[in-house]
């Protein structure tokens, strides 16, 4: 029997492929058919905004399928957080709600500092250019939406971070980073920084593991790495870690 610790979770787009989510830069993925200078930057969206809208429009969309619902990885990583008496800092570089939906099934998590944070924002929130309010926002977005809060059109953008942006909530988890027993991720090629540079911040303070369908660029920096799908990986790795701690 191990006493718990803080455990940091970090995950990617691979978590979500299962339910059906596209991810990035797998053969086909979503960067094999569309360029991110086109929709992903602050320069796309100055360029040509009605572009960038219609893409997160679409992506947004599809989070309203009913089809697209959390797996058996997201429902044991909340499982994980409603259980495990250390805080948990789920952090996803996802911008998808399966995360936050598995998280209302599971019930509150366990210890108060336990938190899901999206580092590259939401699909399903705006942020209104002119003064500075997010939304929740499950519709399109248009040069023509006013924004709530200032009434002002044409300066709702999507609340996600793009290629140049400051990723979200970097102090929590810099935090998390020092404090933790444990780093785990999952789902992610380990490509995009800072979200690549966790594991090498951890020093050989904490364990570290990586789940992945299959090795990353990273492999090499972890103690110990897993390969095969989330829906199998994951739910094995929070039934071990529950029954080890007694949890
Ligand atoms: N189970 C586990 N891992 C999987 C599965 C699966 N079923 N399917 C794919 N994967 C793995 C792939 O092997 C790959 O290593 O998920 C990873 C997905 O990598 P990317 O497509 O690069 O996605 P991600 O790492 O989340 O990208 C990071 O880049 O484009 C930006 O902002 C975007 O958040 C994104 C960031």
């Amino acid at each position: 029997m191990t006493a718990p610790f803080p455990i940091v979770i970090l995950t990617g787009a691979g978590i979500s492929r299962e339910s059906g989510l596209a991810t990035f830069r797998d053969p086909d993925g979503i960067w094999a058919k569309v360029r991110i200078e086109d929709v992903a930057t602050p320069q796309a969206f100055a360029r040509d905004p009605a572009r960038v809208q219609a893409f997160y429009n679409a992506r947004r969309a599809q989070l309203r399928d009913a089809a697209i619902r959390p797996n058996a990885a997201h429902l044991a990583l909340a499982g994980l957080a409603a259980r495990w008496p250390e805080p948990v800092l789920l952090v996803t570089q996802n911008v998808d709600d399966l995360h936050d939906r598995a998280a209302a099934e599971a019930g509150p998590p366990a210890h108060p500092d336990s938190a899901l944070l999206h580092m590259h924002g939401e699909l399903l929130k705006a942020r209104c250019l002119r003064c500075d309010a997010v939304h929740a926002w499950a519709d399109d977005l248009s040069a023509t939406t006013a924004c709530p809060a200032c009434g002002e059109a044409g300066g709702l953008r999507p609340h996600i971070v793009w290629f140049g942006e400051i990723p979200l909530g970097m102090d929590r988890i810099e935090d998390a980073l020092s404090r933790c027993g444990l780093f785990v991720s999952i789902g992610t090629s380990g490509q995009v920084w800072p979200a690549a540079g966790f594991v090498a911040q951890l020093r050989g303070r904490a364990r570290s593991l990586e789940l992945n369908l299959e090795p990353t660029e990273g492999t090499r920096l972890f103690d110990e790495a897993r390969h095969g799908p989330a829906t199998q990986l994951v739910p094995d790795f929070v039934a071990t870690l529950l029954r080890g701690a007694g949890a």
